[in-house]
C-alpha cells in the first residue's frame, strides 16, 4: 500500500493507472475519511474494494468543517492504526496530506452548496458543509475517482455532496453505504470515543428514537407530526440528552415534509454531555 502526502503524488498515481489501463474494470474508488477509522469505515473500504480496481483512502482532519468552538484539536488521530485497517481491508493507497497541502497560504476558494448547506447539521453548525464541500471537491479533483464512498450516517452531508457533484459535473458517482451499528444499536462514530460509560448508555436514546420511528412508519404511520412527536417522547425519557434537531425531510433537498413517503430521511442530532451525535433512517 502506497502513502501519498501531496496532491501531485495522488494525481500522478491516478493518471498513471488510467494511462496504463489498469483500471478498466471497476475504475478508481476513493473513500474520504478524517481517520480514526472504525468498522463503518471498514465497510466502505470493503465495498470500494469489491467494486473498484484500485482503492484510495484519504485521511485528513479538515479544519474548515469545524467551527472555532468545536473539537478540531481533540478529534481522535490514529494514523498508524488507520493505515493498518485500510491495508487489511484492501486499500491500495492512502492520501494523508498536511493542512498546508490542502489549504495553501492565503487559500480563498471555497465551495458553497446554497440552501442545502444551511439545513439540518448546517443550521446547527454554520459553515460546516462549506468546509465539507470544499475539501471533497479538492479530493475529487486530485484523485479523479470513478466512485466515491460515503456512509449514510452523515445523511445530510450525502445530500450536499450529491448536489455538488451534479452541479459541478465532477463525473464521480457517489456511493452510499448503510449505517454500521454496535450490537446495542449505537451508530458507529469516531466521536463515540469521547463518551463516558454513563453517556455511552444515554447515547442509545438516538438509535431508540430512530428504530421507533422506523417501526411506526413500517406499520403505516405517515404523518410527520405524529412521528416527530413519538421521537420527542423518547428523548423526553432521557433528559440528560439534549436534542439539537429531530427532522423528517426530503433526502434530496433536506426540506421538511408533512408526509413521510418512502425515501424520506428521518434524522436526529443530540448532545450527550459535550458530545454531539447524529443518527438517521431512510424510511421504507
Ligand atoms: O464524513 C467525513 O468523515 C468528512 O466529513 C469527510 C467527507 C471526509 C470530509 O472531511
Amino acid at each position: 500500500m502506497e502513502i501519498f502526502r501531496t496532491v501531485s503524488e495522488l494525481r500522478r498515481w491516478s493518471r498513471a493507472l488510467r494511462a496504463a489501463r489498469h483500471i478498466e474494470a471497476g475504475g478508481i474508488g476513493l473513500v474520504p475519511t478524517m481517520g480514526a477509522l472504525h468498522a463503518g469505515h471498514a465497510s466502505l473500504i470493503r465495498a470500494a474494494r469489491a467494486r473498484c480496481a484500485q482503492v484510495a483512502v484519504s485521511i485528513f482532519v479538515n479544519p474548515t468543517q469545524f467551527a472555532p468552538n468545536e473539537d478540531y484539536d481533540r478529534y481522535p488521530r490514529s494514523f498508524e492504526a488507520d493505515c493498518a485497517l485500510a491495508q487489511a481491508e484492501g486499500a491500495d493507497a492512502i492520501f494523508a496530506p498536511s493542512v498546508e497541502e490542502m489549504y495553501p497560504p492565503g487559500a480563498a476558494a471555497f465551495v458553497e452548496v446554497a440552501g442545502l448547506s444551511d439545513r439540518l447539521d448546517g443550521a446547527s453548525r454554520p459553515g460546516h458543509f462549506r468546509g465539507v464541500a470544499t475539501i471533497v471537491t479538492k479530493l475529487l479533483i486530485a484523485a479523479e475517482p470513478d466512485l466515491a464512498f460515503f456512509g449514510q450516517k452523515d445523511a445530510a452531508q450525502v445530500a450536499v455532496l450529491r448536489r455538488m457533484v451534479t452541479d459541478l459535473r465532477l463525473g464521480t458517482e457517489i456511493v452510499v453505504f448503510p449505517i454500521v451499528r454496535e450490537q446495542d444499536g449505537l451508530a458507529l462514530s469516531s466521536r463515540n470515543a469521547y463518551l463516558s460509560a454513563t453517556e455511552r448508555i444515554q447515547a442509545l436514546t438516538l438509535s431508540r428514537a430512530v428504530r421507533w420511528v422506523e417501526a411506526m412508519a413500517a406499520q403505516g404511520e405517515r404523518r410527520a407530526g405524529v412521528l416527530l412527536e413519538a421521537a420527542r417522547q423518547i428523548f423526553a425519557s432521557e433528559p440528560a440528552v439534549r436534542i439539537d434537531f429531530i427532522a423528517l425531510v426530503d433526502w434530496a433537498t433536506l426540506e421538511p415534509t408533512e408526509v413521510a413517503a418512502p425515501g424520506t430521511l428521518f434524522a436526529v442530532a443530540a448532545w450527550v454531555g459535550s458530545t454531539r451525535l447524529i443518527d438517521n433512517a431512510i424510511l421504507g
